[in-house]
């Protein structure tokens, strides 16, 4: 019986129109924070206001219990039961998307589960158009999962717009584009897009994978985009502990949609991840500053190289997108890809500072061999088709002395051609 009431309860509070009046608490604590403008000042504050706890704690508890006391059957303080809302992932949000300028953030128990929960905003027979050069996961998903449900996709070079528009078909939902793009560090000129698109065909969803440089450098729904999206298991959360993932979005409909699903289809991460990603975002502004330090020297240092073939970085002048890079984002990551000319097993296996394993954005240097590992699902005729070759070697430059990192690479590379 009690249950029930909590399940209606649960219904009540995922309905639109009880949405403001079960958000006036929080709609106060955001005026607190509304003037502050710095990235860091936001990050170190929006969403943690001690005033919220009555013990005012200055650090946010990490709130582990699954149910709340109510006062009466269905009367609250704003949390009832853990996966329709929990204090700790609550905090987090508002954080999140404070530093985005989003007006709504939900987070998710991966990157991956945050696509999927995205993919409850289409329908049946709905088709997506998405970067040709997406995460092998983000691939494979679409590839293998959503035809059950009669959604398909069409992969397209999204750095060339006119592809881009061609693609779209009279059932075409959503675009999903990822920039920079993993492991080619390709560029999407998301504004562009979002002007064709939106001009003719408003309806489209346009989602942005914003992973690779996070809200620090880029901010996807200021160039347009309905929504933002992240695998918080990188750069976001920065120490390689987590696996989370987040959705921003400045649409309150789209806000509502997806906070009734994040409750309804249960992929919630946990509170205990939810303080630790938060803790991380204290430092995300410093972390990004001295990652794009370390991945600038590393492919300074690498395109200088006489055995590499070539550098993959939008922020060096060569890459082809260089122009773009420098008017879309304010900055880059510590994300270097590049093909060598010796044996890339023999590099790999070289490497001392740098661990041979997959992921990135975190404060230790990675290297990995895409073809093989992140992108091992991506069928072979696509992988030759857009360069994910054998030679094709990605790095995650971390914050180690810049001058440790150049001299285990520099070893490495010359042991590659023994
Ligand atoms: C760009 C990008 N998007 C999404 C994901 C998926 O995130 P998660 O591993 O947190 O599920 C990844 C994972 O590597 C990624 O690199």
């Amino acid at each position: 019986m009690e249950q029930r009431t909590g399940d209606k309860e649960r219904e009540r509070r995922n309905d639109p129109e009880e949405w403001e009046e079960l958000n006036i608490e929080i709609s106060e604590l955001e005026k607190m924070t509304a003037n502050i403008t710095g990235f860091a000042t936001k990050a170190i504050h929006a969403g943690q206001d001690p005033l919220q706890w009555s013990h005012r704690a200055v650090v946010p508890p990490i709130v582990m219990s699954t149910t709340f006391q109510q006062d009466a059957p269905a009367k609250h303080q704003g949390y009832e039961y853990g996966r329709s809302g929990n204090p700790s992932r609550n905090c987090l949000e508002r954080c999140i998307a404070a530093l985005e300028n989003g007006r709504h953030c939900l987070v998710y128990s991966s990157g991956l589960g945050t696509t999927t929960s995205l993919m409850a905003l289409l329908n049946t027979g709905d088709h997506i158009v998405c970067s040709d050069d997406v995460y092998g996961g983000t691939n494979r998903f679409f590839k293998k999962c959503l035809p059950r449900n009669n959604i398909d996709v069409t992969f397209v070079d999204a750095c060339n717009i006119p592809k881009v528009i061609n693609s779209i078909q009279p059932h075409t939902k959503m675009i999903w584009l990822e920039t920079p793009t993993n492991p080619l560090l390709k560029l999407a000129d998301i504004r562009e897009i979002v002007n064709k698109i939106k001009s003719q065909k408003p309806d489209i969803y346009i989602v942005v994978d914003n992973t690779f440089v996070t809200c620090y450098f880029q901010k996807p729904l200021e160039l347009g985009a309905d929504i933002s999206m992240y695998s918080l298991t990188k750069y976001m959360n920065g120490h390689s502990d987590i696996i989370m993932g987040a959705v921003v979005t400045n649409r309150d409909d789209i806000g509502e949609k997806l906070r009734f699903y994040q409750n309804a289809m249960g992929i919630i991460p946990s509170p205990y991840d939810c303080a630790l990603v938060n803790r991380s975002l204290k430092t995300l502004e410093l972390r990004m500053q001295q990652h794009m330090k370390n991945g600038l020297a590393v492919g300074k240092f690498l395109e200088n190289h006489s055995l590499v073939e070539k550098v993959l970085h939008p922020y060096l002048s060569s890459h082809p997108q260089h122009d773009l890079a420098l008017k879309q984002m304010s900055g880059y990551s510590g994300m270097v890809s590049f093909y060598l000319k010796g044996d890339s097993s023999k590099f790999l296996g070289a490497l001392k500072i740098f661990t041979l394993a997959e992921s990135l954005g975190g404060y230790e240097s990675l290297a990995e061999l895409p073809s093989v590992m992140t992108h091992a699902s991506v069928p072979a005729a696509e992988r030759e088709n857009l360069g994910i070759t054998d030679q094709l070697v990605r790095l995650s430059v971390g914050l180690e002395t810049k001058e440790d990192l150049i001299a285990d690479l520099n070893q490495a590379l010359e042991y590659s051609i023994l």
